[in-house]
């Protein structure tokens, strides 16, 4: 192949690459992990204006320092730091008024923003429980809400909501956040059907382990993973994000293959419960 050839081709998938050009996209926990790294690939993928959210500003700040200076060529026209903790109600309904007000319509939301408590339910507190409920389910709704209309009404927008495959496992010590995160995929699978033929999507991205600060709870003091095998990294998870913002599919599991352990699971769940169920009850009672 020619130089230019190879020009062009590289040229071309450069912009084949670029596949949120121009897009609004308000990303809930941008400040870290997950959030942060689909915040700075959407940026790297062409999106217009980034609204990052979550409750550190300091830590989006920094993220903004990042985006502004390291993506020389595909920086954002407009990065937005907005503070707010997406479990009240009425700030996530300011912040939803705000951001309209200023740019009318969002294209893409991603509801990411979450933690886990680990630990038996006996043991936690149902404060605790409610907690990361409020955050990870209701947070999402709340932040759905706000800006679903707007969506609506230009036929046109997508939701991409960040479970777990903890969203078709309950696993034993974190049933507060499997519940929380199957609330979270039944909501969605209700809300994809009653938006077919709208314009509007949404879609789940389902990940096992990622290597971020969600571990970083006290409560998994004796329970960190050993960022071997499995875990992932942000960027895979991020990776399946941003396909998801361009997806008809209702979830997207990450890594792909384990969509088959969610089939056996619902197919055979005789077999595959006991042995997961095992797995994380011993996991549970040798960190205790
Ligand atoms: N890591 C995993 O193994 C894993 C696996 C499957 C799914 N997930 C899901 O992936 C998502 C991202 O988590 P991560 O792994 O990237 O963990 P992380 O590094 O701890 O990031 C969590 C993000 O959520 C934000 N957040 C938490 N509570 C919030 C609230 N009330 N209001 C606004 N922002 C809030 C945090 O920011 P502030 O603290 O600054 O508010 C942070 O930016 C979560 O929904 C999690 O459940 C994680």
């Amino acid at each position: 192949m020619s130089d230019e050839r190879k020009k062009e081709s590289k040229h071309n998938k450069k912009v084949r690459l670029k596949k949120h050009e121009g897009k609004i996209v308000l990303i809930t926990g941008a400040s870290s992990g997950i959030g942060r790294q689909a915040s700075i690939d959407f940026a790297d993928n062409g999106a217009d204006v980034l609204i990052l959210v979550a409750r550190s500003e300091s830590r989006l700040y920094e993220l903004n320092k990042i985006l502004q200076t390291n993506l020389e060529s595909n920086r954002p026209k407009e990065v937005v730091v907005y503070a707010c903790d997406i479990s009240k109600r009425e700030d996530v309904i300011k912040m939803g008024k705000e951001i309209l007000q200023r740019f009318q319509y969002i294209d893409i939301l991603v509801n990411n923003a979450g933690f886990g408590i680990y630990g038996n339910v006996k043991d936690q507190s149902i404060e605790e429980i409610e907690a990361v409920m409020q955050t990870n389910y209701l947070g999402m709704v709340y932040c759905t809400k706000v800006f679903l209309e707007s969506m609506l009404l230009r036929h046109s927008g997508h939701i991409v909501n960040v479970a777990s495959l903890s969203a078709s496992f309950g696993v034993a010590g974190l049933a507060g956040y499997s519940g929380s995160k199957y609330a979270m995929l039944g909501f969605s699978e209700s809300l994809y059907h009653e938006l077919y033929g709208t314009g509007v999507g949404i879609t789940v991205v389902s990940p096992i382990g990622v290597k971020t600060g969600f571990f970083n709870n006290e409560s998994f003091v004796n329970h960190k993973p050993n960022y071997t095998g499995f875990m992932l990294e942000s960027k895979a998870v991020s990776k399946a994000v941003l396909a998801a913002a361009n997806s008809r599919r209702l979830e997207i599991v990450v890594p792909f293959y384990l969509r088959a352990g969610v089939w056996f699971k619902h197919t055979l769940p005789y077999l595959v419960n006991p042995l997961i169920g095992a797995h994380f009850r011993r996991q549970l009672k040798s960190k205790m």
